[in-house]
């Protein structure tokens, strides 16, 4: 049978800023529930006051290179609410460009542990409850530069190419209907952004408001029509899907 959309939420990394904060409100816009994962001190700390049913947006405070917390949250949740229908992993750290040979230990580390390691971790902790629930997918937010080599994007590159041989690797291992894909939003006009490039863009980026009404019409869809799995192992770009008038 298939599962009424209110209770198909889905849980964000990154809720705290950029693009990540426009698509939790854009999902809602969207009625699509989520649970949002930011490091704000001020978001809930609700393991208390779950009620029975996700309704429209509930924010979690953690920090994602701290495991041990997210393994507890995510417990919690599953216990309470059942397996989410979308896992958006959104959050990332980007660290000032240079050369790999110049880049900080601690940048390096720090990288790789919030943009590589932390989604690995939640796929382990949610998939099997996907699995059980026979439904729901993987979002993984990546960037050009996972796709193809340029100078001085250091740890950064290295982490999205991981993620797309996370989510590839995923794909090939999911039972249908399950399904994992990545997704490039191309240039948004966000904090990231502007690290990229602090002098001049040489791109017009997009704001993260309208990418995100995009982007949550198109996950939205994906719920609605339950077609997760013919996007299962694609390397989507939000640019190109937008020319091809599929978003
Ligand atoms: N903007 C672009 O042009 C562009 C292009 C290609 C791909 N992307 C990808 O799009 C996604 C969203 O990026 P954005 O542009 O919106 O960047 P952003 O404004 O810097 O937002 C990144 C989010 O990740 C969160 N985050 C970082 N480290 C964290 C940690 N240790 N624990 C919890 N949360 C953490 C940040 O939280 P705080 O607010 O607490 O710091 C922030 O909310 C990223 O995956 C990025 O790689 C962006």
């Amino acid at each position: 049978m298939k599962p009424e959309p209110a209770y198909s939420y889905c849980l964000l990394t990154g809720s705290g800023g950029g693009m990540g904060k426009a698509l939790v409100k854009a999902l809602t816009e969207e009625s699509f529930p989520v649970a949002a994962f930011s490091r704000d001190s001020v978001s809930l700390d609700p393991l208390s006051i779950l009620p029975p049913r996700p309704d429209f947006i509930w924010q979690f405070s953690v920090d994602l290179s701290d495991l041990e917390r997210v393994d507890m949250l995510l417990s919690t949740l599953l216990a309470s609410w059942g397996p989410p229908f979308l896992v958006i992993h959104n959050a990332s750290v980007l660290f000032p460009r240079v050369p790999l040979w110049e880049e900080a230990d601690m940048h390096v580390r720090q990288t790789l542990r919030v943009n590589l390691e932390a989604p690995m971790f939640w796929v382990s902790r949610l998939t099997p409850a996907m699995i059980r629930a026979k439904r729901g997918g993987h979002v993984f937010v990546s960037s050009t530069v996972g796709r193809e080599a340029r100078a001085n994007w250091g740890a950064y590159a290295i982490s999205k190419s991981g993620i797309e041989a996370l989510s590839a690797n995923l794909a090939l291992e999911l039972p249908a209907p399950l399904f994992s894909f990545t997704l490039n939003p191309g240039a948004v006009a966000t904090r990231m952004r502007r690290k990229a490039y602090p002098e001049s863009d040489p791109a017009n980026p997009k704001s993260p408001e309208w990418t995100a009404g995009i982007l949550a019409r198109f996950l939205e869809g994906i719920r609605d029509m339950d077609n997760g799995r013919t996007y299962n192992g694609r390397r989507l770009d939000l640019d190109r899907l937008l020319e091809e008038g599929n978003v």
